[in-house]
């Protein structure tokens, strides 16, 4: 079978050109970074797992009228999304105190926040990710006003639903990342919500235990990291049936 052409290769996943003008193959790879790619390692089975966990949010994310860029799953490792022009930024929804707002502002990681946040970031891996304000965003022509209304309202949303979502399986949404595009169609521009939703991008803690299941255990040690994702596809309901082996099956079905 004729390889797709490969578009850009990224820490966790990789782009292929998709077979409709528009359209790209998104491959989940097992590959884990943090601390800004210092950090580097595999975790067994987490592509075949975020594939799934990605998909099936993006599309219970789509049933309310939230704009995503997800098409439809090909096979364990792959999805069809929509080509979109990507925003160099990163927004981060917390509801929960942890990470970096912890460590920069010395508020104790678990403390519930009096409302949700929004941080942003400039996506610049040589820069290491930098925190930015509305006036940097504006002012370097990143995003301008009316398109950082938009992804706050929609970041907002996903927000309020995914917490209530994860609060049903036991799981706290302590806060998640994401990335929006441009998405043109017949001379008009929408914002969509792009990239992926899962462990790696989200911290997700057990409602009754504090347990971590999400790429935390990597990042600091903490063993079981594969269970953590694991559990989280568990309780979605969602976990292969064959398990998280990759099965070699077909490259693309459609
Ligand atoms: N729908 C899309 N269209 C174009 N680019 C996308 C889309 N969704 C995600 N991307 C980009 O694809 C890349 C995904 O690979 P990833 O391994 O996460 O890369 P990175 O190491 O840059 O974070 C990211 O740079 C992300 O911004
Ligand atoms: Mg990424």
């Amino acid at each position: 079978m004729a390889r797709r052409r490969q578009l850009y290769e990224g820490k966790a996943k990789i782009l292929f050109e998709g077979p409709e003008p528009g359209t790209l193959v998104q491959y989940f790879k097992d590959d884990a970074s943090a601390a800004n790619g210092a950090k580097k390692g595999i975790i067994t089975g987490k592509g075949v797992l975020n594939n799934r966990i990605s998909e099936y949010l993006m599309t219970r994310l789509s049933d309310i009228g939230i704009p995503t860029h997800f098409i439809r799953r090909l096979n364990m490792r792959e999805q069809l999304i929509r080509e979109v022009e990507i925003i160099p930024l990163e927004l981060v929804v917390r509801n929960v105190a942890a990470g970096s707002l912890s460590t920069r502002l010395g508020i104790q990681e678990g403390q519930r926040l009096p409302r949700s946040i929004i941080e942003y970031y400039y996506k610049n891996d040589a820069l290491q990710d930098p925190m930015v304000s509305e006036e940097h965003i504006t002012c370097f022509g990143w995003a301008s006003t009316q398109d950082l209304d938009d992804m706050v309202q929609l970041a907002l949303r996903v927000n309020d639903f995914l917490t209530g979502l994860f609060l049903g399986i036991g799981i706290v949404l302590v806060d998640l990342k994401l990335e929006f595009g441009r998405f043109y169609e017949n001379e008009e521009v929408r914002i969509v919500l792009a990239d992926e939703i899962s462990p790696d991008n989200c911290r997700l803690w057990d409602s009754k235990t504090g347990e971590k299941m999400d790429k935390d255990r990597f990042r600091r040690d903490l063993g079981k990291v594969e269970e953590g994702y694991q559990e989280v596809a568990r309780r979605l309901g969602i976990l292969p049936e064959a398990g998280v082996r990759d099965l070699k099956g077909p490259e693309l079905m459609q």
